[in-house]
This record gives C-alpha cells, structure tokens and sequence, in this order.
C-alpha cells in the first residue's frame, strides 16, 4: 500500500535527481508507473539518469522527461514548473532533495555560504511555494518532501553553513505543513526527510564502495515510502551505524542545551562528555 498520491499516472517532480537519493527516488516513482520529471544541473548525467529512469517504467520512455534545472535561480524553478504542467498538466509529488555540501568555516569564505544557501534553503523555499499554490488547487492528494539533515537538528561541529541551511529547511518545511493543514480543502501534505549517513555522490569523495555505516539510497527511499504510508511528518532514517534510539537521544541531548542551561553543542564539549556517554547508556532518557 503506498500514499494515494503515488498512483499510476500521477506526476512527480524530483530536484538533484540525476544522483544518489533523488535518483533512486525518480526510479522508484517511474517503477509505481507515475509520470516523472527529473530536475538537475544540465549534462550527460541529467540525461543517463532520465534513461535509467525511464527504463523501469512500465509506461516507457514517454512517461519520464529531464529538465535541467538550477534550484537556486527562481526563474529556472519557474521553468521546471512550466515545463512539468506543459508536459504532464499537474504534479502530485514535489521532493525538493537537490542539495551540495562544498564545506564552509564561520569566517570561511562567503562564496561557500551563500552557495549553499542558494541550493540547499533558498531551493527547498522557492521550490515549495513555487509548486504548491497549483498543487493545492487541483485538489487531488499530493506531497512535498523537503530533504534535511540531521545536520540540520543536532547541529554538529565542523560545517557551520550546511547547519544553518538544513535547520532552515527544517523550520520551513513544519511552517508550511502547519499552514497546509490548515487551508480549507487543501489535500497536499509536507514532509521532512532526515536521511541518515547515505553512499551518495555528496558523501563517497571518490570511494565507489559502499562504507559498512552507510544506507543505500535505495534504502532511504523504501523508508521514506513506508514512513509516508503512515503519513509521518518526520521521516528520520536510520543508517547502519545508527540506530533511532540513538538519534532519540541525541536530538533530546541538543534541546537539553536548553532547558539544562548548557552550552550550544555540550555534546562535543570535553566538560559534558562523561555526562552525554552516561545519557546515551540510559534505557529511556528525559530531557532533565
Ligand atoms: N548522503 C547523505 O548521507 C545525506 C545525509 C543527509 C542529507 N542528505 C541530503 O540529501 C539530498 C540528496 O543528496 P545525495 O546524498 O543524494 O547527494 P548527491 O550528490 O548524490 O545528489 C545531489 C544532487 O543534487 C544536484 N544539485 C546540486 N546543486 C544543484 C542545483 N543548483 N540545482 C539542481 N540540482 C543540483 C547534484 O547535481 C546531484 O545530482 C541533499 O539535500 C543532501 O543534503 C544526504
């Protein structure tokens, strides 16, 4: 049983579908025999990816096209819009995953921050409220699946702008399910995606085997469809490293900073470590 909005002949619309977790989501989509727009950077990977897709599509090549898209320019979304209407005349599925992680350093250079920004915030944002307002009024059941981080919840040292940018998508992503659900007739729900460590181009750094922590993408695609199935809001993945009573805990940890009055990121702080390791051992932690 799948979401009524993954039926046959519905359309989906996939950014930073020419690799990894976007891919493996197009081809998914493609196999249920929905129609499916795969949105990426332009190139010859944009294009095997649209041949691989429409090859597991029981309804052929016509049922899958590529758009080359740059989500951070809200004239090319507009036009990955259009394109997908002029095509396919609606779209139930909107999984606003493209995303980069160069690295940046709190005085690191500005070029690092904004770009980031520009395609893992600002694409998750327009995509959202570019699509949504047509999705919306159509009035058949459709999803927007915004992909996260962990990142972007525990906050951890060492990548400040990616951080920031998912906390973002986060924030952004429970606002506009929370104004989905309260817009009279509005059968389009909003989703975060937490992917736990997946074997993706933006993790191999040239390593084509899978590390044994790693998910494959088409992992974290069949837990994300088994999580919208039950209408999950929070589709937190686990990898093979770590499990969800371990996520659990560490999301309780960092908002403990809080309400314990600790420092920001106590977790990496030598002070707090003796005390996080004795909250990990802990059957079932609260916050105090
Ligand atoms: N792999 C992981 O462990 C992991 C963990 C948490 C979150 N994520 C998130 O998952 C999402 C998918 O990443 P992935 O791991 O599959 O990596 P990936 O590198 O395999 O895929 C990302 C895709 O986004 C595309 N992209 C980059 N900039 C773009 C732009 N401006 N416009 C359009 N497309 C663009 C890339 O070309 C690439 O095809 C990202 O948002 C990433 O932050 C990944």
């Amino acid at each position: 049983m799948n979401h009524p909005a993954f039926a046959s002949n519905h359309v989906a619309v996939v950014t930073g579908a020419a690799s990894g977790i976007g891919l493996a989501a197009a081809r998914r989509f493609a196999g249920l025999g929905m129609n499916v727009v795969l949105a990426d950077l332009p190139g010859e990977r944009l294009d095997k990816a649209a041949r691989e897709t429409a090859a597991v599509s029981p309804h052929g090549p016509d049922s899958v096209i590529a758009i080359a898209t740059d989500v951070s320019s809200t004239d090319s979304l507009e036009a990955l819009q259009a394109g997908a209407i002029a095509r396919f005349s609606r779209v139930h599925v909107l999984m606003n995953n493209a995303g980069i992680q160069p690295g940046s350093a709190i005085f690191g250079a500005q070029d690092a921050w904004e770009k980031v920004f520009a395609v893992n915030l600002w694409g998750v944002i327009n995509g959202s409220r570019i699509f949504a307002p047509a999705m919306i009024a159509h009035g058949q059941p459709g999803l927007i699946i915004n992909t996260g981080s962990k990142q972007g919840i525990t906050t951890p040292p060492g990548d400040p702008a990616y951080n920031v940018a998912k906390a973002g998508v986060k924030a952004f992503t429970e606002a506009l399910q929370h104004d989905l659900r309260t817009t009279p007739d509005c059968n389009i729900t909003a989703h975060l995606l937490i992917p736990g460590f997946v074997h993706t181009g933006l993790t191999a750094n040239g390593r084509t085997e899978k590390p044994e922590a790693a998910w494959t993408a088409q992992e974290t695609v069949d837990f994300m469809m088994q999580s919208l199935e039950s209408s999950d809001f929070y589709i937190l993945c686990p990898d093979n490293d770590v499990a969800r009573a371990t996520d659990e805990k560490r999301i309780l940890w960092a908002a403990g900073d809080i309400i314990e009055n600790r420092p920001p990121l106590s977790r990496w702080h030598p002070d707090y470590a003796d005390a996080f390791k004795a909250f990990l051992a802990k059957d079932r932690p609260g916050i105090s």
